[in-house]
């Protein structure tokens, strides 16, 4: 609310007159708050940026400190280090707040004003450089090496920003989602390298070692390409660019990927409709073959992921195959990852195909949270990956990237009728919430697992019939396209051309 107040009249300030030049401009900013801090809170950018704010606060991004799961963890983590975790966590899930000193252990967020939790506007905005000297174990661009300048100015990719009274304006090559200096911006956050030199999330890593790293070939995609893709909308809605508003590329500030919040967080149905359209691009089932004999062998195809599916938390993740095979009566004979929603994940299914990172200890035995995963004799890298892998670059320069299948092999039963097959993603795996119910660090009354949603990707949702497919394979998918993204635009604008009224 108050932060609400400040932004109104910041506007009101901006709007008579003194807007145009940004020094005298800042005296009037000084309501609430030194120009900096006003430029600290993303309710300040809603005045002129209202779209931006609008996607950003659905996002992980707004969410990343306010997750009771990662409030609950870290606790625990520095419990069970006593301490020896520090800043480690809240770097990533609350840079403004460690970068201005008003927390060291993220253990007190109660205390720390919103407007510094997340990955907020000021953050990526101002991020100036990237360090090249990292310090971690295995030495690589992780654990947030982002530098701030601590200025007023806003770096973006728009090379010709008119400045506004509120901020100074500089187009910046780290921001600029056609060059691969933007993955800088976005890769070193997303890569975790523990203390015990584990690399536990490798979303940046993948992303390198895969075709749409390269830029000779024509397959380039930054991080920004494809999770910010630009559509055609007023980068600022501000009295003064009204007047002579030049419609720019907008990059969407929503990043939809598996995540959605479980407290109360804005816009929330929008965002699980983006995260469907998100997944229906990630993995397809590309052919599903039906053997006499009761084999059932599925080709996955993930060409469409600059990076391992599922990437980053892929730890905590659970996404699997579930199959479903009938008899000429319709009765379910076998079914394999065939689980409730409200279900936990059979683990002692050997036929279940599941795509996710295991983490062990340093005597080689599974363990749940990241803080244990430590190389070990049996395994050196301390974690073990079911992951769908990247599409690599070809051998040959120049040619078309070659997509990626896996194959995946199920036994049903002799001559079935009828076979039903998905891949479904669990965010997180309800046996790591019973894991902090357990320990104390989540409340015991807590209904966080009826809030996870399962999603089943739509494209991958195949049925073979005996009586209607006379072949034994089918390579359509039994769903109709979503419509994306006006499917969640129109969810977040109604008014946008395309939205029916
Ligand atoms: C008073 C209105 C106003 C406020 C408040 C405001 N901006 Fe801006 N911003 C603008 C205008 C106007 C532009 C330039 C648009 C153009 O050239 O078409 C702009 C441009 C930008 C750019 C593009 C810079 C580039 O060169 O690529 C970024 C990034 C940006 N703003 C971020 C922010 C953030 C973050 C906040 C909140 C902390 C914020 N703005 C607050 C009006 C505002
Ligand atoms: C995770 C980093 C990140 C966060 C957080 C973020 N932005 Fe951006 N933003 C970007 C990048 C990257 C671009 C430029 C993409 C390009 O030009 O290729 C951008 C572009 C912009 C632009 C220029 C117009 C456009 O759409 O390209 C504005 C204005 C802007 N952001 C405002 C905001 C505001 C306001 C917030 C907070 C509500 C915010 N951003 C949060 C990364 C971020
Ligand atoms: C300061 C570190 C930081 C930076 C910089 C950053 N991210 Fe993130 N990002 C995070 C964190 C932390 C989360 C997860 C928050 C949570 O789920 O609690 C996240 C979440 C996401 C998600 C959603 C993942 C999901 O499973 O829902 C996407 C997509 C994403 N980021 C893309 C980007 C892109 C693209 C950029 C660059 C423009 C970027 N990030 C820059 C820290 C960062
Ligand atoms: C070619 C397009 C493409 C590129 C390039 C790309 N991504 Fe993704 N990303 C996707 C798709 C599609 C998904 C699947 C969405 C999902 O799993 O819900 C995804 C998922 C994610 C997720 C969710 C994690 C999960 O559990 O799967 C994160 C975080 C993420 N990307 C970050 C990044 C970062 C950081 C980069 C750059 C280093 C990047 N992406 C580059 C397409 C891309
Ligand atoms: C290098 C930055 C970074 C560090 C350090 C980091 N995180 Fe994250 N965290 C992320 C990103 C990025 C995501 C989103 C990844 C994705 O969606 O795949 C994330 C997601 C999460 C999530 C939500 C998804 C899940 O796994 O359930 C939790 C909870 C979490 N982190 C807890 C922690 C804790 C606890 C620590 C410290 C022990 C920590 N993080 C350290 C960047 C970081």
């Amino acid at each position: 609310m108050h932060s609400r107040v400040v932004a109104t009249a910041l506007l009101a300030a901006l709007l008579t007159g003194c807007a145009h030049d940004g020094d005298a401009a800042d005296g009037d900013m000084v309501v609430g708050g030194s120009p900096l801090e006003i430029l600290h809170d993303p309710e300040t950018c809603r005045s002129c940026h209202p779209k931006h704010v609008r996607e950003w606060s659905a996002s992980m991004h707004a969410y990343a400190a306010e997750d009771p799961v990662f409030a609950a963890m870290n606790r625990r983590g520095q419990e069970e280090t006593g301490g020896e975790l520090g800043d480690f966590c809240i770097s990533c899930h609350a840079p403004m707040a460690v970068a201005l000193g008003l927390t060291q252990d993220g253990l007190n967020l109660d205390e720390v004003p919103p407007k510094y939790e997340g990955v907020t506007c000021y953050f990526c905005h101002n991020v100036e450089s990237v360090a090249t000297e990292h310090d971690n174990p295995l030495k690589v661009p992780a654990n947030n090496p982002l530098r701030l300048a601590h200025d007023k100015t806003m770096r973006g990719g728009v090379t010709d920003a008119r400045r506004p009274g509120a901020h100074a304006v500089a187009y910046s090559p780290m921001h600029d989602g056609d060059l691969p200096a933007s993955a800088q911006l976005c890769g070193p956050c997303h890569d975790i390298v523990t203390a015990a030199g584990v690399h536990l999330e490798r979303t940046f890593q993948e992303w390198k070692d895969s075709v749409f790293s390269r830029t000779d070939g024509g397959s380039f995609n930054s991080c920004v390409g494809c999770h910010m893709p630009s559509r055609d909308d007023l980068i600022a809605e501000t009295h003064e660019v009204a007047v002579t508003a030049r419609r720019r590329g907008f990059h969407g500030h929503l990043m939809p990927g598996v995540d959605a919040a479980l407290t109360p967080f804005p816009d929330h149905e929008a965002h699980l409709s983006a995260i469907e359209c998100e997944l229906a691009e990630a993995v397809q089932v590309t052919q599903m073959t039906v053997q006499p004999n009761g084999q059932v062998t599925l080709e996955i195809e993930t060409s469409r992921t600059g990076h391992g599916w599922p990437s980053g938390s892929a730890q905590d993740r659970r996404a699997w195959v579930e199959v479903r095979a009938y008899d000429a009566a319709g009765r379910l004979r076998v079914s394999i990852g065939a689980i409730d929603n409200d279900k936990p994940l059979p683990r002692s299914d050997p036929q279940l195909f599941v795509m996710r990172d295991f983490i062990y200890g340093a005597d080689g035995e599974e363990v749940h949270m990241f803080w244990d995963a430590s190389p070990s004799a049996a395994y050196p890298a301390g974690y073990r990956s079911t992951t769908l892998p990247i599409t690599l670059p070809s051998a040959q320069r120049g040619d078309v990237p070659p997509p990626h299948h896996v194959e995946a092999q199920f036994m049903t039963f002799m001559d079935p009728a009828r076979v039903e097959v998905a891949i479904k993603i669990r965010p997180i795996g309800f046996d790591l919430v019973d894991d902090l119910i357990a320990s104390g660090h989540l409340p015991q009354d807590t209904d966080l697992k009826s809030r996870i949603q399962t999603h089943t990707l739509n494209l991958t949702k195949m049925v073979w019939d005996r009586t209607t497919d006379s072949s034994r394979t089918v390579e359509v998918p039994a769903a109709e396209p979503l419509d994306c993204p006006n499917r969640w635009l129109c969810q977040l604008y109604p008014g946008r051309p395309g939205c029916g009224g």
